[in-house]
């Protein structure tokens, strides 16, 4: 699958069984549940006779941590979404929104036992306005599905590879995949949301005339809390018919892939707008690469090709042209290139650890490729699977945007690398490990900063490498809008700057 990590994810992780613990305030909750008559279905980490508070966590895509919520909760309108915000904060529960699920940290089950989970599963209309060129989703519908949608009637939507994962986390912290040279980020492309806030008001529209400082923060820490988003109103784009996905393999050795960056260093940033790559290599497998799409046909991709080629020497080249969607999902393990794939993309619960680095012009330098591949050398020795792979920014749409104008601040940066490390049920700890003391040594080559949407509960002074200079604004509309910090885990915006975590 040409996706971003799923290739090394090869080892399936289970779910434990269900212990019976009662939550402190746990009946209280009920009761206000009821009292203020939630219309939604609600799954109490109690009622073990229920499976359905086991489907629920099951739902949860990293289980390399797992915690149990005092309950799930399923609203079916704004209304609910409100009542259960109210509950969860009149009875101290930590309250967050879970989407797609797909949190690195699993931050959608919570930081700890007890948090009240809403999750917006039944938040899943897509509407498409083709003479606006808007699209209304709900947040909890996944990529997939939104794709499917937009492909047959002709749009596209820059956001990420993966068909499960959801809508509102992926597009509320940024949103980086196979279209962004050419249209920018997710968060770019937000025009609009529904949001339920603190303390249970519905505000239907978060747009940049109604809640300037809002929706500003929507746009890259909208997962960070500030409320619970139920739809986002999208700004999406006419794509021509045939597109040309490509896939170059180069030889597995040190030499070819630190060619491989060198050229990508020098010439990536002057590639057309209308190629969006990712590049990188893994093991199992054995493989480096690069894979991108193109908006157009292929004669006119290996035109533009043909300097990198000559100087990059891949092994192997390939084309193949089809639609958008299809180019999208070129090589996925299981049909997503039909209806029902896309509807019901299959969710295998794995065990990962993601980091990001964002990586300054004039791009990672020899020493940086082999420090990445030492780690590779010692990861596989543990018995780990990895996956190196970056996402160029450069010469594309993201950087023509000020870094201010939007909570996503990643802007006039060279490429995003991503280290995920997919471990074993157990003795994962020395991959662990490793990866910390990689980190500190593999940031010396990089820039500061790193990507929101790779949430990393060990990352260092966080709120400076996910918001750089955007944190202190992030700080103040927080406090306007959550001043009690009713959504709070481990790296939620906090409502005073001196909680550094
Ligand atoms: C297999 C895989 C592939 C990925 N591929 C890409 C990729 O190609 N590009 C990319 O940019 N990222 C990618 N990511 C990262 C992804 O963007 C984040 O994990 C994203 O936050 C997941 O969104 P979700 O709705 O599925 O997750 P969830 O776990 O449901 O939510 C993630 C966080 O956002 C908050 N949140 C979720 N929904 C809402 C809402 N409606 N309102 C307010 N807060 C909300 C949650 O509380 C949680 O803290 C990938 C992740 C995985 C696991
Ligand atoms: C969370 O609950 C599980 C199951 O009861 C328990 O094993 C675990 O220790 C708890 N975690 C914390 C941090 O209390
Ligand atoms: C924001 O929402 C209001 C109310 O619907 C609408 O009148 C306005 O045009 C919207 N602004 C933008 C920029 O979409
Ligand atoms: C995250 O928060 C939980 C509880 O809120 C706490 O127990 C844990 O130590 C925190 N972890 C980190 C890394 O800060």
């Amino acid at each position: 699958m040409i996706s971003y990590i799923y290739i090394a994810f090869f080892f399936i992780a289970t779910i434990y069984a269900l212990q019976d613990e009662v939550c402190p305030g746990e009946e209280s909750l009920r009761d206000c549940l009821k009292k203020c008559k939630f219309e939604g279905t609600t799954h109490f980490r109690s009622d073990l006779e229920d499976t359905a508070y086991d489907n629920d966590l099951g739902r949860e895509y990293n289980l390399r941590v797992i915690r149990y919520p005092v309950a799930f909760v399923h609203p079916i309108n704004n209304n609910d979404v409100s009542k259960a915000i109210i509950c969860g904060a009149n009875h101290n529960f930590p309250v967050i929104a879970r989407s797609g699920g797909h949190s690195f940290e699993s931050y959608s089950i919570g930081d700890k036992n007890c948090t009240l989970v809403v999750d917006l599963i039944n938040f899943n209309k897509i509407s498409i306005n083709k003479a606006d060129k808007t699209a209304v989703v709900g947040s909890g519908s996944r990529l997939g599905i939104l794709y499917y949608e937009l492909n047959k009637a002709g749009f596209a939507f820059p956001s990420g590879n993966c068909p499960s994962v959801g809508v509102g986390g992926i597009i509320l912290g940024g949103g980086e995949g196979l279209l962004m040279r050419k249209f920018g980020m997710s968060s770019d492309n937000l025009v609009d949301a529904e949001i339920v806030l603190a303390d249970g008001t519905i505000v239907e529209n978060a747009n940049a005339t109604r809640y300037e400082d809002l929706f500003w923060a929507l746009r890259g820490a909208g997962n960070a809390g500030y409320g619970i988003v139920t739809s986002l109103t999208l700004q999406i784009h006419e794509i021509p018919k045939t597109v040309t996905f490509m896939d170059f393999t180069y030889n597995f050795n040190l030499d070819s892939i630190k060619l491989m960056y060198q050229t990508i260093n020098k010439i990536g940033r002057r590639f057309d707008k209308d190629l969006s790559i990712i590049f990188g290599f893994s093991h199992p497998g054995n493989v480096a690469f690069v894979r991108g799409t193109y908006l157009g046909p292929q004669n006119e991709l290996e035109k533009i090709l043909k300097n990198f080629i000559e100087k990059s020497k891949p092994k192997e080249v390939k084309y193949s042209e089809g639609d958008w969607f299809s180019a999208i999902y070129k090589n996925t393990p299981y049909p997503m290139n039909t209806e029902e794939g896309a509807k019901h993309p299959r969710i295998v619960p794995i065990s990962v650890k993601m980091k990001s680095f964002y990586v300054d012009n004039p791009g990672l330098s020899d020493k940086g490729v082999e420090t990445l591949f030492d780690f590779m050398e010692a990861i596989k020795k543990e018995g780990c699977g990895f996956y190196i792979v970056a996402i160029l920014y450069a010469g594309g749409e993201v950087n023509e945007i000020p870094r201010s104008k939007t909570a996503f601040v990643h802007r006039g940066l060279m490429y995003n690398i991503l280290t995920p490390v997919s471990l074993p049920l157990t003795g994962g700890e020395k991959c662990l490990n490793r990866l910390e003391n990689f980190a500190k040594e593999f940031r010396k080559y990089t820039s500061s900063e790193s990507y929101q949407n790779l949430i990393d509960k060990e990352l260092d002074n966080w709120q400076e490498r996910y918001y750089v200079e955007n944190i202190d604004e992030l700080v103040k509309i927080k406090l306007k809008y959550d001043p009690h910090e009713v959504f709070r885990w481990n790296q939620s915006i906090p409502s005073s700057s001196s909680t550094e975590g």
